[in-house]
């Protein structure tokens, strides 16, 4: 898209979309556009994921890399079959279970995804979102719409039509405004095409969840990886990006939690000798126990889930003040923490410093 075109802001009711204003962002997405919208993990940039000229389109707009393959979502589980021919066995349980929600599987793909939409391999990952406004686009629609974090490649995944815009104004179509989104991270990519079942992605329907359908299951060694080197190993495809690259150097402390305060305090304070700007990421039960240019509360630790809420929001917010380098308090990954520190890891490029 070299041209810039206008980006049009329909504001919907986020539980019930009014289907006059559906109708219009459907019509966008059947005529082969882009539009993002909210669904109750991330804001997604839409197109029809049957219409390889459409799906070209999102990789432009978001400048991603053609080898990272998009998540395709539907509306009802009759659409599966459009996907594919082979619905591994496990899915049954996980569809009932999960669906609709923040859950992707991976199925082998049918002749009617393009190899755009799963930038070349022969498995398709699908999903059917559970936020009304998604749900309501796809249906009237009509088709299975592929769909990206609606951020440029490399900024964090948008949690807001502002965010949305930021990134993406004169390079999409359209930006269907239902607010805020309600978990904050991605989607869980599970591959059940493989025994045991693999996470691909940590989100919020977490391994604990899953092992309580599944038994066991692994997380693919890159996605709960440590340090850079670990990320080395057979990665899955688009688990090699970068996806959260904040401008100042990230750094994230692990420990127990008492040990993290000290640390970070120690490491802050040295870089504040240096003349750096500094920024701190805590959560509410440690706050008061930092000094810096910017102490940035993201969420309670007795709540992961508004750590989850606010994580891409708080780092965008640290983007946009220009700091040198940002601490981050490390929290327990399991459960969400998981999804939590995969990301948060990921966005410090494993620049990681771990206190026992
Ligand atoms: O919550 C979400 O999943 C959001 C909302 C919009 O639905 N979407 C999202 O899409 O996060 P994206 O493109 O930012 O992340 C998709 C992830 C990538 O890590 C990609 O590599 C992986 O899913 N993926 C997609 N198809 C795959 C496949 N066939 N095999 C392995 N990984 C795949
Ligand atoms: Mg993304």
């Amino acid at each position: 898209m070299t041209h810039s075109i206008e980006t049009t802001v329909l504001r919907v009711h986020p539980e019930r979309p009014e289907p006059e204003k559906i109708k219009i962002a459907a019509r966008v997405i059947r005529n082969g556009g882009l539009v993002a919208f909210p669904t109750e993990t991330v804001y997604g940039l839409g197109a029809n994921a049957l219409d390889d000229q459409a799906v070209l389109k999102i990789f432009e707009a978001k400048k991603r890399p053609a080898d990272n393959p998009l998540i395709v979502h539907i509306a009802g589980n009759e659409d599966i079959h459009l996907l594919t021919e082979r619905l591994p066995e496990k899915a049954e349980a996980l569809m009932n279970k999960f669906w609709p929600g923040p859950l992707t599987l991976l199925a082998p793909k049918s002749e009617l995804v393009p190899n755009a939409t799963t930038a070349g391999l022969a498995t398709v990952a699908i999903r059917m979102p559970s936020h009304p406004v998604a749900r309501a686009l796809i249906a009237e629609a009509d088709v299975p719409i592929a769909a990206p974090s609606a951020n440029l490649a490399g900024k964090p995944s948008p949690t807001t039509a502002k965010h949305v815009l930021d990134d993406l104004s004169g390079r999409i179509d359209m930006v269907i405004d239902g607010g805020a989104v309600g978990f904050g991270v991605e989607s869980t990519v599970l591959d059940i095409t493989v025994d045991p079942p693999t996470i691909l992605r940590p989100g919020p329907i977490t391994k604990e969840q899953l092992e309580r359908i599944l038994g066991r299951i692994e997380v693919h060694p890159v996605a709960k990886a440590e340090t850079l080197a670990e990320t080395i190993v057979a990665r899955a495809p688009g688990m090699k990006y970068r996806h959260y690259a904040p401008k100042a150097d990230l750094v994230v402390v692990e420990g127990p939690p008492e040990k993290v305060v000290e640390k970070i305090r120690e490491l802050a304070d040295g870089r504040k000798r240096e003349g750096k700007r500094v920024g701190i990421m805590v959560t509410k039960e440690t706050a008061d126990r930092y000094r810096a240019d910017a102490v940035k509360v993201v969420g309670t630790r007795r709540n992961p889930r508004t750590i989850a809420k606010s994580l891409f929001k708080t780092l965008r917010e640290f983007d946009e003040s220009g700091f040198d380098v940002v601490f981050v308090e490390g929290i327990e990954p399991t459960g969400l923490g998981l999804a939590i520190m995969n990301r948060l890891r990921k966005a410090a490029g494993h620049n990681i410093v771990r206190i026992s």
